[in-house]
């Protein structure tokens, strides 16, 4: 029989042999003839499948929800210091999308990880949050610097609406949000934030849209998928500041003495 030279690459997201791109199988034309958006291309490019569309309309909520959240937060300073110094718009986004991780947006990933596990263990809030306590890890997905109880993220508060109205089932939403209660008990800051809500209802959408088998669903979370949309989304306004402070003819930053305590 024909002997095939052994390949270096396999790929399995998108062809771009024949007449047109196709992504997933699903070619270029038709995902314009069909009025596709970018959650859609999400799920061909990321999922490899085409998913309903409230789940489509999910991911690209969350992108939109995400793409910015003003000048002070860490990827965005660090973008706006970096085009300050006058370095091009690749070298300004990655400066700030470098700083989304564990603390600032990269939370995503570990929150849908540790509330999977907690809940599917039956584990309650009290039993979940005591045993990370005691781990010494801050749970992923509570916390935030300028939230509280009363200043609630109406970004988390927008995804649950959208949920509650559109999914089958949002048992893990439901759990991070009594793990939100037991945390609000310690402290004021302790609200379930905008990684925790899209991890949590994330799950949600795995389990609850049939499109996923268990086997899938645990190597998605176990990979880590979801911080991708954080990087996705931020990276809009990342962009974004650069231009501006492009435009604005912004000068070389320097970070004022007087906001450094010099201590031996
Ligand atoms: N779980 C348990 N306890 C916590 C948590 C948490 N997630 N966050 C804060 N605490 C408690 C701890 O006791 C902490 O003391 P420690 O420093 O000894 O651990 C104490 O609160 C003080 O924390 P703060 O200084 O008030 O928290 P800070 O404002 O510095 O941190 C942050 C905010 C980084 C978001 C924090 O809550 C955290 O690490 N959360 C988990 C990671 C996370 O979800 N990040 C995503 C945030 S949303 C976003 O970036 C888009
Ligand atoms: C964000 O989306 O960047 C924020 O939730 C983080 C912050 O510090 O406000």
């Amino acid at each position: 029989g024909k002997v095939r030279a052994p390949t270096h690459i396999i790929s399995t997201i998108s062809d771009d042999r024949g007449e047109e791109p196709c992504y997933a199988g699903v070619p270029m034309s038709s995902i314009v003839e069909k009025g596709f958006g970018v959650g859609d291309v999400i799920s061909l490019l990321w999922f490899k499948r085409s998913l309903p569309r409230y789940c489509t309309q999910f991911i690209e909520i969350c992108i939109m929800l995400c793409a910015d959240h003003g000048p002070c937060v860490s990827g965005a300073h660090n973008t706006i210091v970096t085009a300050r110094a006058g370095k091009d718009l690749v070298s300004s986004l990655v400066s700030g999308l470098l700083t989304i991780g564990p603390r600032f947006g990269g939370a995503i990933d570990d929150a849908a990880r540790y509330f999977k596990d907690a809940h599917d263990r039956g584990l309650t809030p009290y039993e979940f949050v005591e045993n990370m306590k005691k781990k010494g890890i801050r749970v992923p997905g509570i916390g935030h610097r300028i939230k509280n109880r009363d200043n609630k993220d109406k970004r988390v508060e927008l995804l649950q609406k959208f949920a509650r109205t559109h999914f089958p089932s949002v048992k893990y939403m439901e759990y991070a949000v009594q793990v939100e209660a037991y945390t609000l008990t310690k402290a004021n800051n302790l609200v379930l934030n905008v990684d925790g809500a899209i991890g949590s209802l994330f799950l949600d959408l795995l389990a609850g849209s049939g499109m996923f088998t268990k086997q899938e669903i645990d190597e998605i979370v176990e990979i880590g998928y979801l911080n991708g949309l954080f990087v996705l989304a931020r990276s809009i306004g990342l962009i974004g500041h650069t231009f501006d402070q492009k435009r604005l003819k912004q000068p070389l930053y320097r970070h004022p003495w007087e906001d450094v305590l010099y201590t031996k």
